[in-house]
């Protein structure tokens, strides 16, 4: 098992490592004081460990749970409202707190009620996927999505804790583990040129509490330095900015990490013929994404990607910010007028 702290404007631990479902309860009440949780999990992660962490949360204190339909439709508004008026018929008081069992979309949907509710309340981030467990769960980035686009309401506030228990990734269906898997990658191309190679020899066998661990170290970093996203926290959208073109012009048919490893392929291509990245660079990039299966072009045409992209809220202005490799390991942030967007896309394809 492993802990890592992070210091943000709220300090918090991450615990990673099997079996932590079980010592929720005893790992809250060591840090807050709930008389009352509410347990907010989704449809397909309750039927498989709600009943555990109720258990574990009784031992320490009353729980309401839940439960919303399971996938990124639930993360919008009406849930968003739901939630705060069950916490409210719950009569939850601001010394009592959420727990968010799921994935990125439970996590990010609990931390914008935890946000709100009674003007804020604590959390704490219980994440069963990959993706969460390396990314969401972390740096309180929380949001719901608006019929206009995805995470355009949305607070940061950071959680009181986070608990990773490991196996609870055995349950996620490979294609969905996958799909964290490219936010690993990301990690590896942006800081960690040692964690891209255990990548790069592991593929998906790679030792996942330290692989996980390594990831939120990383992040921790990056949230150190900067919690509100104005500068050195915009590179975490290394592939994100093409990613989301392809996600928005999918009619989001093609997953979050699909999406992101197509996006980091194209920017590593455009990057290397701007003479930008090494060549040799580049193709470990292209190899890596594919050792773990995952899509490296798109049959989009630029022009309708471009458009797509910059629906994003990422853009300002006339400029974009593409996050490029240099090289594994070093990445740049490149304001790129959106006027040249399409070249860009075109030498990346
Ligand atoms: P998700 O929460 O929809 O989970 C994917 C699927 O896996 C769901 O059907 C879920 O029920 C199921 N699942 C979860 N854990 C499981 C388990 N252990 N066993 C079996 N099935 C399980 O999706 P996600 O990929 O975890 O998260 C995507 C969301 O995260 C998006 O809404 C995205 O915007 C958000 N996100 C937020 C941040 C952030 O910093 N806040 C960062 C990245 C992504
Ligand atoms: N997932 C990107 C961020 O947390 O900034």
């Amino acid at each position: 098992m492993k802990w890592v702290r992070v210091s943000a404007s709220r300090a918090y631990d991450v615990g990673i490592g099997p079996g932590l479902l079980d010592l929720l309860g005893v790992e809250i009440a060591a840090r807050l004081r709930p008389q009352k949780i509410g347990l907010v999990t989704d449809s397909r992660v309750a039927p498989l460990y709600a009943a555990r962490v109720r258990a574990a949360l009784e031992q320490v204190a009353e729980v309401a749970e839940f439960v919303i339909p399971a996938g990124e439709s639930s993360k919008n508004g009406q849930e968003y409202l739901s939630l705060l008026s069950f916490l409210a018929g719950k009569k939850l008081t601001r010394s009592d707190c959420l727990v968010a069992l799921g994935g990125g979309v439970v996590g990010d949907l609990t931390g914008f009620a935890a946000a709100t509710y009674l003007r804020g309340v604590a959390y704490v981030q219980v994440p069963t996927t990959l993706l969460a467990a390396v990314d969401s769960s972390v740096g309180g980035k929380t949001a719901i999505d608006l019929p206009e686009g995805k995470n355009l309401a949305g607070a940061f506030y950071q959680p009181s804790l986070v608990l990773c228990d490991t196996g609870t990734l055995n349950t996620l269906p490979e294609d969905i583990f996958r799909d964290g898997c490219a936010e690993v990658i990301k990690y590896g191309v942006l800081y960690d040129p040692a964690l891209f190679a255990h990548l790069e020899e592991k593929g998906l066998g790679f030792d996942r509490e330290t692989v996980i661990a390594r990831c939120v170290e990383l992040k921790r970093d990056v949230v150190a330095q900067d919690e509100f996203d104005r500068g050195e926290r915009q590179k975490l959208n290394l592939g994100h900015t093409v990613g989301h073109g392809v996600e928005a012009r999918s009619g989001f048919t093609v997953s979050h990490g699909k999406a992101v490893a197509i996006g980091m392929a194209i920017v590593s291509r455009a990057a290397a013929k701007m003479g930008l990245c090494k060549i040799e660079d580049r193709d470990r990039i292209l190899a890596v994404l594919e050792r773990f299966s995952l899509p490296v072009s798109t049959s989009i045409p630029p022009e309708e990607l471009a458009t797509a992209a910059l629906s994003d809220k990422k853009r300002a202005g006339d400029t974009v910010h593409l996050i490029l490799p240099a090289a594994i390991g070093d990445c740049r942030i490149v304001p790129t007028p959106v006027s040249q967007l399409v070249d860009f896309l075109k030498a990346g394809m």
